[in-house]
């Protein structure tokens, strides 16, 4: 068990835009600085949520179908690895959360936001207090053009169902993270994805600063 206060932050960006390698950056800044870090990811970061992950991201189905189980895959990574880990103090460092859920079955497939709204108050209900939801303290956008995030993929790897979707599908996911952050903009940092990978660090680490998350200069 540690003192310090627990900290969870979420990446997000559409497919290509890089943010699995700033991960790692951000986690090594918080464990040079002392603190525990716990990696996961969404779809998954349990043994039932990567088995929900697997058909999510392989098997064709409607988009309620796929809300619905990425939603059961939250539900469980929340119960059995984010909660606990924010419990001991540890810093959570998640690749995708529910913003991923507005964006792409929301705004990409067009599903009803509504019915999100309902699962991510169900999902994310925290304790006694019903209207304290289990949010990320930050997330970090990774926004980049979809058109530039295509050609990064082009031969990268055998896509899968998301990644195999066509341009206009990625333009309506990066409005729909948009749409997000101006929603709650004191909870996003919008990064700049279309540079250097280290000036995209800069402004990764510059979003940490200026939370306070990690010391130094406190610019954005
Ligand atoms: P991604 O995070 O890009 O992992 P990898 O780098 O290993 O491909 O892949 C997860 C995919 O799942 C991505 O295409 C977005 C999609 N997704 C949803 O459609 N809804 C969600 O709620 C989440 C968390 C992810």
């Amino acid at each position: 068990m540690q003192n310090t206060q627990g900290l969870f932050i979420s990446f997000e960006g559409i497919d290509g835009a890089g943010k699995s390698t700033h991960i790692e950056a951000v986690a090594q800044a918080f464990e040079s600085q002392g603190r525990s870090v716990t990696r996961t990811r969404e779809p998954g970061g349990t043994p039932l949520a990567e088995a929900l992950r697997q058909l999510v991201l392989n098997d064709p189905m409607d988009a309620l179908t796929e809300s619905l189980l990425v939603f059961a895959a939250r539900r469980d990574h929340i119960q059995g690895v984010i909660a606990p880990a924010l419990a001991q103090g540890r810093v959570v460092l998640c690749d995708r959360f529910t913003d991923a859920t507005f964006a792409y079955q929301g705004a990409g497939r067009g599903f009803d936001l509504g019915v999100l709204q309902t699962l991510e108050q169900w999902v994310q209900a925290s304790g006694a207090e019903a209207q304290a939801l289990l949010q990320p303290q930050l997330t970090i956008w990774f926004d980049l053009p979809p058109a530039v995030a295509a050609a990064r993929l082009t031969g990268a790897r055998v896509p899968d169902k998301f990644e195999s979707q066509p341009l206009a599908f990625f333009e309506a996911v990066a409005g729909g993270y948009a749409t997000r952050l101006a929603q709650d903009p004191e909870r996003f940092a919008r990064i700049n994805a279309d540079q250097s990978p280290e000036a995209v660090r800069d402004q990764v680490i510059g979003a940490l600063r200026a939370k306070a998350f990690l010391p130094g200069a406190q610019s954005a």
